[in-house]
């Protein structure tokens, strides 16, 4: 808690001119301040502020509010942040109320200065050996690049020189720790004692934290040469990876007004997209995107455009990405998709701005775009081979937190591989429980297919796996020619189900043990080629209907006993031409049923 009184001091001296033209160019206009509102985009300026008063207000977005608000509202801090953040303006020191951890926040505070003061005199060293004679081959290394003069300064990047020991003189004279540079990863300690530079000849990308300080470096190689293309500042006091957004320092105001963000994975993207205009881009610095990078970038905006490398490990992190982003609860996520040897940078140099503002436009949401490429790789793939792409796309769609959008992107996927989904639902192991719902198969059965019955399981499961064949199979009444009683009842549930519910909750409204049935029947196939499915099925049809009619003859034989031992003449002829149509039915179906019903019982 800070003490009341330095909160009152703060708001009293801040001067909100002085902080609010820091981040908007205010001009005089008649009796008030105006500029462009820092919160939305604009052309002409609706955004003023009065000095009086000392209050913002724009006519534009409604935004207001006192110094204090326009600092967390664009800094995305918390109140007490806030004031501390304006106290180190003013030079007012901070007092907590609670004593002893006001006390250990203090030395943790120094502790952390003293670090972030030997990043910055790091940080001078490599920007001014940049523009020395030794920074020349970086200076037209970064200007082959395509990266100008205003980006190198925006970003503040810079030059460690080929020197083993320039930078130790330096952190040395400036009466820096050599053992704290050494925790922030700046020099290495040698065995013989002593310490030496661990970024030689390379590019430097300072890493800011949001507030602008020097947390991190990473230095890019200048040529091709078969050392690591990036070295990177270790994890220290002040540093933690995957806590932290490349480029979010310069990004997050323009973040702010164009209400979105664009990710991407390397620090040479984000500075070019900043040269081509998209000010509003930011980079996970290669490793995974981690939940909180996303927290962080949900702090600052509700909308996202992730845009990897187009190669296959870009689209791997693309996937990856999706459940991490949809964590903290984005209002918009898309997938910006760039051709396959392209990233970012690339692309821009080919197609220019205007190429990447077309490319953006056509973003695709990002659930969508996943779940289309991971389909599209699996049918891209021969089919003995797609076992493990449908693990993926398991693993996929179980990233989506909300059932409805699973269920969702499962009936797209679906349509995309040409699959019935229910079956593919199973597949995937993606059956949602529902309570409530009735089996009409009875629990005590453990039912399984045996030989005896294995045409009548394979007709079901061709029943149950188009709802076309569904259709025509119930309107001929084909539950009669099912003799086992489970099966039976799992068709009549299935109808009773199919009318009352859409296609996505079958599943979830047949009652528990008919819906075990249900599976046990989608996962046993018939053992037919995929072209001949039809012609099976067709004879399978026609082999039951023989079978049905055979009982049904039976029973009329009994029958007609019956009637002609009580001298019911009249009956007897009755049945008999009844009993003419069972066998003419059994006739034409021996035909038909050749096909699959060699092995009659
Ligand atoms: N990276 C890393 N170590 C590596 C390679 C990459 O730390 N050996 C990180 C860097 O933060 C890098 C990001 O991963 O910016 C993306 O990698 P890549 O696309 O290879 O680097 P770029 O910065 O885009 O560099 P360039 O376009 O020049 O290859
Ligand atoms: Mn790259």
């Amino acid at each position: 808690m800070i003490e009341e009184s330095v909160i009152r001091t703060v708001i009293e001296r801040t001067d909100i001119v002085r902080l609010i033209g820091e981040y908007v160019q205010l001009k005089r206009r008649g009796g008030r301040l105006i500029g462009l509102c820092p919160f939305h985009r604009e052309k002409t300026p609706s955004f003023s502020v009065n000095a009086e008063r000392g209050a913002f207000y724009c006519f534009g977005c409604h935004e207001g509010g006192s110094a204090v608000d326009f600092l967390m509202k664009l800094e995305n801090l918390s109140f007490p942040e806030a004031i501390e953040r304006l106290a180190e303006r003013l030079g007012i020191e901070v007092v907590h109320t609670n004593g002893y951890a006001a006390e250990k926040r203090v030395t943790a505070k120094s502790r952390e200065r003293s670090y972030l003061d030997a990043m910055k005199t790091a940080q001078d060293y490599f920007v001014s050996s940049f523009y020395l004679d030794i920074g020349s081959e970086c200076r037209s290394y970064a200007a082959k690049r395509g990266i100008t003069d205003a980006m190198v300064k925006s970003f503040e990047l810079g030059y460690s020189p080929e020197s083993w020991d320039g930078i130790v003189e330096c952190l040395r004279k400036h009466g820096q720790s050599l053992e704290d540079s050494r925790e922030l990863g700046l020099v290495a300690s040698r065995d013989s004692g002593g310490f030496y530079a661990r970024f030689r000849n390379r590019l430097m990308f300072p890493v800011h934290n949001v507030k602008g300080e020097i947390i991190a470096f990473g230095g890019r190689i200048l040529d091709k040469s078969e050392t690591a293309k990036y070295i990177n500042s270790p994890e220290s006091p002040i540093y933690t990876k995957g806590e932290h957004l490349y480029g979010l320092y310069q990004a997050k105001m323009h973040i702010t007004r164009e209400h979105c963000a664009i990710l991407v994975e390397g620090n040479v993207d984000v500075v070019m997209m900043h040269a081509f205009g998209f000010c509003h881009t930011v980079a996970s610095m290669g490793t995974a995107l981690t939940p909180k990078q996303a927290a962080l970038l949900y702090r600052h905006t509700k909308r996202v455009y992730l845009m990897y490398d187009g190669d296959n490990a870009g689209r791997k992190a693309m996937y990856r990405a999706l459940g991490i982003l949809l964590e903290p609860g984005f209002e918009g996520l898309y997938a910006v998709e760039l051709p396959k040897d392209d990233d970012p940078d690339s692309y821009l140099r080919t197609y220019g701005a205007e190429g990447m503002s077309q490319l953006i436009e056509n973003a695709k949401p990002l659930g969508m775009w996943c779940v289309q490429k991971k389909c599209t790789d699996i049918m891209a793939l021969p089919p003995e081979l797609r076992k493990s792409g449908f693990g993926e796309l398991s693993e996929l769609l179980h990233e989506f937190p909300d059932k409805l959008a699973q269920r969702h992107y499962l009936s797209e996927a679906a349509r995309f591989l040409g699959q019935d989904e229910r079956r593919l639902a199973v597949e995937l192991g993606m059956n949602i429980q529902t309570e409530g719902a009735v089996s009409k198969v009875p629990a005590e059965q453990n039912i399984e297919c045996n030989q005896y019955d294995k045409i009548e399981w394979d007709v079901v499961h061709l029943v149950l796996t188009s709802d076309k064949r569904f259709e025509s199979f119930m309107e001929l009444q084909g539950i009669e020619l099912i003799q086992e009683p489970a099966l039976r009842a799992l068709l009549l549930e299935y109808a009773e189900v199919l009318d009352k519910s859409n296609s996505w909750d079958i599943l979830n409204s047949l009652g528990e043990n008919s819906r075990k049935l249900y599976e046990k029947v989608i996962c046993s196939a018939p053992d037919v080629p995929e072209d001949e499915l039809d012609k099976w099925y067709s004879g399978a049809l026609a082999g039951l209907t023989r079978k049905w009619a055979a009982r049904e003859h039976q029973q009329l034989g009994f029958s007609i006993a019956e009637a002609v031992k009580r001298n019911d003449m009249q009956s007897a002829a009755a049945l008999i031409e009844k009993d003419r149509r069972f066998i003419e039915m059994m006739q034409q179906s021996s035909k038909e049923r050749q096909y699959c019903w060699q092995h009659e019982g």
